[in-house]
């Protein structure tokens, strides 16, 4: 029995899977009814957070889902309401947004929703999210990051606003609210200026989790001083030593801003199909990879470079020498893209088509998926996964792996909590202001 408890989280971006395969709605990215579909099966699952993705730039060069897709706020508010226990976590930018229309949206969305959000706090990596937003050019990579940083800062400053008792609503003694207990923020930084307070109280969860995706130098810093958990991708993990020193590393970054490293989790996304043999799981996910061709795969990698034009190369010839292209897009990403096709000689067809298709690290019989989860949640490499592809698979893996997770005692299937906070074994945010005053 392990004294940790592993986290699962569930995509509900319109159901996952390829728009062609029979099993999956075409509209599925832009129908809330799909987004509704996979949160209710995570709820009543009983996983810890239901996640939206998102960005906000797209052309001709991007692929299918992202052409219309939902915005997450007003998908979460939906959500939220035919849910009760699920997490909800949407992504929102800080690169080209303000923070406190961002503070006070999802303080709000926490509080419609009884404490049950997270903010996965992203830089925005595309040219064109500049162009959308009355600049031309983004921020450099480095920028981005200064920028989120104070960003997050201000946020959690907002949300700081208010203690948790400061509104008495004392019908008989005619005394609304405790004015002691509120905190203007008089920010003035490089980059925001904000004053505050925020127009809402904390929640039951006190404020919103904080999520960080960036894998750089500079985002991994970010995650450690400023997140309660990191979303990764399986592949920058690799084998069991590989992702236990990329596990180290984040907890070392938390421990050295004087964090408890048990206060910032480490959650990589994975794609799990299970059948009932090897080959009948392999045959579902080479079932699901028939429906790619070559120009969406080639369109899937060039948008972790900006949407850098692959067409110039030889589809069947290893890629050139291309430098740090990507560098000031996903660069962790495009990073590891570029090492992985230079290592073992891929042609940019073989490696489009792998990026498009992650090679199935989760397929086969449902003893297989829980064996190697439990060996890289035991072996201190993850802390949970987020679980992406289509709904009947997802439900497969609740059916069949879950029980056996839960039978040898890696995740509690008694889950009462009814925050996020609670679902992920998170303390709750003591107010600053009230640290101060009572000296904790
Ligand atoms: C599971 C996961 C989810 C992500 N979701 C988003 C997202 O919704 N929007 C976005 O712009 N970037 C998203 N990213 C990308 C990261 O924010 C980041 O740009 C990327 O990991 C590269 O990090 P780096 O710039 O620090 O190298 C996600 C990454 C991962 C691993």
């Amino acid at each position: 029995m392990s004294d940790r408890d592993l986290k699962l989280g569930i995509f509900l971006q319109g159901g996952g899977g390829h728009w062609r395969d029979p099993a999956v709605a075409p509209d599925g990215a832009a129908d809330i009814r799909t987004y509704i579909e996979a949160a209710r099966v995570g709820d009543q699952a009983k996983l810890d957070f239901g996640f939206i993705a998102d960005s906000a730039y797209i052309s001709q060069d991007s692929t299918w889902p992202l052409l219309s897709r939902l915005e997450p706020m007003t998908a979460l508010s939906a959500i939220s309401s035919v849910t009760d226990h699920l997490g909800l976590v949407g992504t929102f930018t800080t690169s080209y947004s303000e923070p406190f229309t961002t503070a006070r949206q999802l303080a709000s969305l926490d509080k419609i929703s009884g404490g049950r959000v997270g903010w996965n706090a992203v830089t925005s990596a595309l040219e064109g999210v500049a162009r959308n937003h009355g600049g031309q050019t983004l921020y450099d990579h480095a920028e981005r990051y200064r920028i989120a940083d104070e960003y997050i800062r201000v946020v959690k400053g907002l949300w700081n606003s208010w203690e948790d008792d400061a509104f008495v609503r004392d019908v008989a003694a005619n005394r609304y609210v405790d004015f002691d207990k509120m905190h203007t923020l008089d920010h003035k930084g490089e980059y925001f200026g904000v004053q505050g307070p925020l127009n809402i109280e904390r929640s039951a969860q006190g404020h919103p989790v904080v999520f960080q995706a960036g894998a750089s130098e500079a985002g991994r810093d970010l995650a450690a001083r400023q997140a309660d958990a990191v979303f990764s991708t399986w592949t920058s993990h690799g084998d069991l030593a590989s992702a236990r020193e990329n596990y180290v590393d984040w907890k070392r970054r938390a421990e050295s801003y004087g964090r408890n490293p048990d206060h910032l989790l480490i959650l990589p996304s994975i794609t799990p199909i299970v059948g009932s043999t090897r080959a009948q799981a392999q045959e579902i996910y080479e079932e699901s990879i028939r429906y790619d061709d070559i120009n969406h795969a080639l369109k899937y990698l060039s948008r972790y470079f900006s949407f850098y034009d692959f067409s110039r190369f030889d589809l069947d010839k290893p890629l050139p020498e291309l430098g740090d292209i990507g560098a000031n897009s996903f660069k962790s990403t495009a990073e590891y893209y570029l090492r992985t096709a230079k290592e073992r000689n891929l042609t940019l067809r073989q490696l489009a088509l792998e990026a498009a298709n992650p090679p199935g690290e989760f397929v086969g019989t449902a003893t297989d998926i829980a064996d190697k989860l439990s060996d890289f949640f035991v072996g201190g490499a993850v802390d949970g996964v987020i679980l992406g592809g289509t709904i009947a698979n997802i439900r497969r893996f609740l059916d069949d792996v879950l029980p056996i997770l839960e039978d040898r005692g890696l995740r509690s299937g008694d889950r009462t909590g009814t925050t996020l906070r609670e679902n992920l074994g998170l303390p709750f945010p003591v107010n600053t202001h009230t640290r101060q005053r009572v000296g904790v």
